[in-house]
């Protein structure tokens, strides 16, 4: 079983102890006997198997556990030590187990609570407001189905209760010793010098596009989605000019996985101001990185991007021989992008396929009717890349991988989630079962260039409830906080950095890191065996730890987040800052 359905197999259960110790105790309140003892039995049955899925969990690290073992462990072993005897003696008269059953309903909530809203780390002021929500709702329950409770016990619970919730609620809303990031801060100019330059203007604007078919309302650079592609020789000078016609919530551009230098990376209120109608910006950076990337806005990213507010950047070692096409796949309103090319290529010819994710979600792409090696991912060549057949590739949100093979005589068709996007002729095959590449343990290692880390960061990415802001929301979290209230990761120059980056929430989180790429250095405690993967976008799937290192060496302010860019707009933004 992998962690992320441990995860999900322990959530079921706690929500079954819950939901059996409540209608256990509702039906006893009612005199149903044997539904109630049903009910109650089962929950003690659950209550009682849930150490196992815990157990299990920790092994794969105590971030996963910390607030089961500390805080729902000790409510479940009070409401067995209460409920349990009690029932076991099923006493003729059922109702008058009705308040211990609902306590260890109580009880079993809380904790549940407890996971679902806040999650990792465990606080002592969770632990104090889940104690005080349990003795609040059996004193209350107490006083309408039990006994007249002694004047000692009732006193006792209502102490333990009010204690409890004022302790817990101060702990709770205690302000967060982190300094928040510096937010627009002088924006440093650090131009470029050098010949040739490349040249481009791209303007931002509402249009209508068709797509298969239908004209599709979107925001568009140059009037088309995706925007131009734009592609440089490495060593050249790029200088784009970026204008904003009509874009109300302002517009930038980000040049996805590129290293620039800070002030070109594009974040609005970080490194540049949005670009707002009528206004406009050049970003000039060296393309001294070959390979396959994207640009996109960094404005309301979550809105622009999906509305067509990217493009296709390629920087190559020299002009390009053979086919080299880029296949940026989108969704736009729903709809696929790009429409299928078909061309036929002549047997031998070198072929390049640059795939490019730039939607919030993972692609599954598979290259039928030939073999072929991956050469690059995320820009950088991997080392002795093998050929494959037969073989899906996963590619994360924003994430790019460079197939390459030589044109056989018979036809070839790239297929994303079963749909044919490029081929050079007719090609039936099903590509559906086929497994999909580990890109860890694909090509040859060679040794990891670090050998003890300066700087070490734990990411905890997870889900929780965001009180913080003017609305509460059920946010994105990073360590139990949402941006931004997120402590950055701060570094020095020079430093060797370790991320270890833990998914304890059900959803992917694509993670991506600006300004820099980071070697892979294991995924759930199992070091990467292939080619050294410096990656700019990865995938940390559910219950999955990753660890991944880098080299301080890009001064500034970089955003770190997830680029599943809802997830990032509710809360899942961090910073890397520089001393
Ligand atoms: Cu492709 Cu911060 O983004
Ligand atoms: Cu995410």
């Amino acid at each position: 079983m992998t962690s992320g359905s441990l995860i999900a197999a322990d959530l079921v259960i706690a929500v079954l102890a819950a939901a059996g110790w409540l209608g256990g105790g509702a039906t006893a309140a009612a005199r149903r006997r044997p539904l109630a003892l049903g009910l109650a039995t089962f929950a003690l049955v659950a209550t009682l198997a849930r150490p196992i899925t815990i157990v299990a969990l920790a092994r794969a690290g105590w971030w996963f556990v910390a607030e089961k073992v500390l805080i729902a462990a000790p409510l479940s072993l009070a409401a067995v030590v209460v409920a349990g005897p009690r029932l076991l003696r099923a006493p003729g008269d059922i109702r008058s187990v009705a308040v211990p059953l609902l306590f260890a309903g109580y009880a079993e909530s809380s904790a549940l609570l407890v996971t679902v809203l806040h999650g990792y780390p465990a606080s002592a002021g969770a632990g104090l407001l889940a104690v005080a929500g349990v003795a609040a709702a059996t004193a209350v329950t107490w006083r309408v189905l039990g006994p007249r409770p002694s004047g000692t016990v009732s006193r006792t619970v209502l102490a333990v209760g009010v204690a409890a919730l004022v302790t817990g609620t101060g702990l709770a809303v205690a302000p967060n010793p982190a300094s928040g990031v510096p937010h627009d801060h002088d924006y440093r100019d650090t131009r470029t010098v050098g010949e040739p330059t490349r040249r481009f203007t791209l303007t931002a604007g509402t249009a209508t596009v068709n797509v298969s078919g239908r004209d599709v309302a979107a925001w568009a650079f140059n009037g088309q989605v995706p925007g131009p592609e734009l592609s440089a020789t490495v060593g050249d000078v790029l200088e784009v000019t970026l204008r904003n016609r009509d874009i109300e919530r302002g517009v930038t551009l980000h040049w996805h996985g590129y290293d620039v230098p800070n002030s070109q990376d594009g974040v609005p209120g970080i490194t540049q101001a949005a670009v707002l109608p009528g206004q406009e910006f050049v970003y000039r950076f060296r393309a001294d990185q070959v390979g396959t990337y994207w640009y996109h806005t960094h404005s309301v990213s979550d809105v622009g991007v999906r509305m067509g507010l990217y493009g296709v950047l390629v920087v190559r070692p020299a002009p390009a021989t053979g086919v080299d096409v880029a296949v940026p796949v989108h969704t736009l309103a729903g709809l696929p992008l790009p429409a299928p090319i078909t061309e036929p290529v002549e047997a031998g010819v070198p072929v390049r396929l640059r795939l490019i994710n730039t939607d919030s979600t993972t692609h599954r792409y598979a290259l039928a009717g030939t073999p072929f090696r991956v050469a690059a991912i995320d820009g950088f060549n991997l080392r002795g890349p093998t050929s494959l057949v037969d073989t899906a590739v996963l590619i994360p949100a924003g994430g790019r991988y460079d197939l390459v093979f030589t044109a056989p005589a018979t036809p070839v068709a790239l297929f994303v989630d079963g749909r044919t996007v490029y081929s050079t002729g007719p090609v039936s095959t099903a590509t559906g079962e086929w497994p999909a590449l580990d890109p860890l343990s694909y090509g040859t290692s060679s040794p990891v260039p670090f050998t003890r880390f300066d700087k070490r960061f734990t990411l905890v990415l997870d889900r929780g409830l965001d009180l913080r802001g003017l609305l509460p929301r059920y946010a994105h979290t990073v360590n139990g906080a949402a941006d931004p209230d997120i402590p950055p990761q701060v570094v020095r120059l020079d430093d060797a950095v370790k991320f270890t980056i833990v998914n304890r929430s059900l959803a992917v989180h694509p993670w991506h890191l600006h300004g820099h790429h980071v070697l892979v250095l294991s995924r759930d405690g199992r070091p990467a065996s292939g080619s050294p993967l410096w990656l700019d976008s990865f995938d940390v799937r559910p219950g999955e730890v990753w660890e991944v290192a880098f080299r301080a060496d890009n001064p500034g302010v970089w955003a770190n987040h997830c680029h599943n860019l809802p997830h990032a707009d509710a809360g899942m933004m961090t910073h890397l800052m520089y001393e």
